[in-house]
């Protein structure tokens, strides 16, 4: 469990890569089978056990992620294959959005609509997953199967080595961090009424039983104050403000190869994405998105277990 008065502070300079387990290798189907694995491993068929302790370590330590590079000669439906079995060693996937959900430009504004930027082009800004006041992922995921030609760079940074900046030089919008502010609904299927959104609330950092809990969604909350008609307190556009100016100079910025699996937590590490142009001709980008739940119970009940 993190103390909260004295955080960790290790500054990163590059991603840190893992190489894929070699079980995941060997139990790879072919490429004529790929298809069918897939699909019977998602319609909850058995998933092969993989050593995967290396890796959630070192997600659930303070470096907060991890990334994979599976080869990029493996068809699209053996990467995917290998991406589920990896996950489904971490926790559980969640469905809100389909297992695996395709994040490619769908020609989407969400400025214009409740679209989620994951159907779009735009440039994210830095955030963490889900704008449910009732659920956060604790892993947010990403398998690179196209990486584009123009922009999409994907950026991560740590929300340890946020708060700890911030008690050094704001101590006062601390406080300012834990109160619980609405944001937008935008989950389909949920309420999105006044009364919704106003109850939909959360604070930019919490702490539970595991540690620190940090949800950031700024546009969102922007969003949510002007619906229900609140202005943004001043001290609240400061700490956005200094949110996004530190993640704009200590961010990582790399951008992700086709193979590429990048398994990040979502209490303790943000991320975010440039903006991307698929070039007309050129193969269009495409990240495939995962959510995984009971992260942490896995950890401690079975993870440590399994060879
Ligand atoms: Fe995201």
């Amino acid at each position: 469990m993190t103390n909260s008065l004295h955080l960790p502070f290790i500054p990163r300079t590059q991603v840190l890569r893992l190489p894929v387990p070699h079980a995941l290798r060997l139990a790879l189907p072919s490429s004529d089978h790929a298809e069918a694995a897939l699909a019977a491993l998602l319609n909850g068929g058995e998933v092969p056990s993989i050593d995967v302790g290396r890796i959630a370590a070192q997600i659930a330590s303070v470096h907060g992620h991890a990334v994979l590079g599976a080869p990029p000669s493996w068809t699209d439906a053996q990467l995917r294959w290998a991406y589920v079995v990896l996950l489904r060693q971490l926790g559980r996937l969640n469905g809100r959005y389909g297992q695996l959900f395709d994040v490619v430009d769908q020609g989407l504004n969400h400025k214009k609509s409740n679209a989620p930027i994951s159907k779009t082009k735009a440039a994210t800004g830095m955030h963490t997953d889900s704008s449910d006041a009732a659920y956060n992922p604790d892993l947010v995921c990403l398998l690179c199967l196209q990486p584009g030609s123009k922009g999409g760079q994907s950026l991560l940074a740590s929300a340890n080595d946020l708060l700890h900046r911030l008690r050094k030089t704001h101590p006062e919008l601390e406080a300012v961090a834990r109160k619980a502010w609405p944001r937008d609904v935008v989950t389909p299927g949920l309420k999105q009424n006044h009364d919704a959104i106003a109850a939909n609330a959360i604070p930019v950092f919490d702490q539970d039983e595991h540690g620190l809990v940090f949800r950031y969604m700024r546009f969102w909350t922007e969003r949510a104050m002007a619906k229900i008609g609140r202005d943004v307190p001043s001290e609240l556009t400061q700490l956005f403000d200094f949110i996004d100016a530190d993640m704009d100079r200590n961010a990582l910025k790399f951008k992700m190869k086709r193979g590429d699996m990048l398994v990040a937590n979502n209490r303790t590490v943000v991320h975010g994405r440039a903006a991307f142009e698929d070039l007309p001709g050129a193969a269009r980008r495409c990240l495939v998105r995962a959510w995984v739940d009971g992260f942490y119970g896995s950890v401690q009940e079975s993870l440590p277990l399994r060879a």
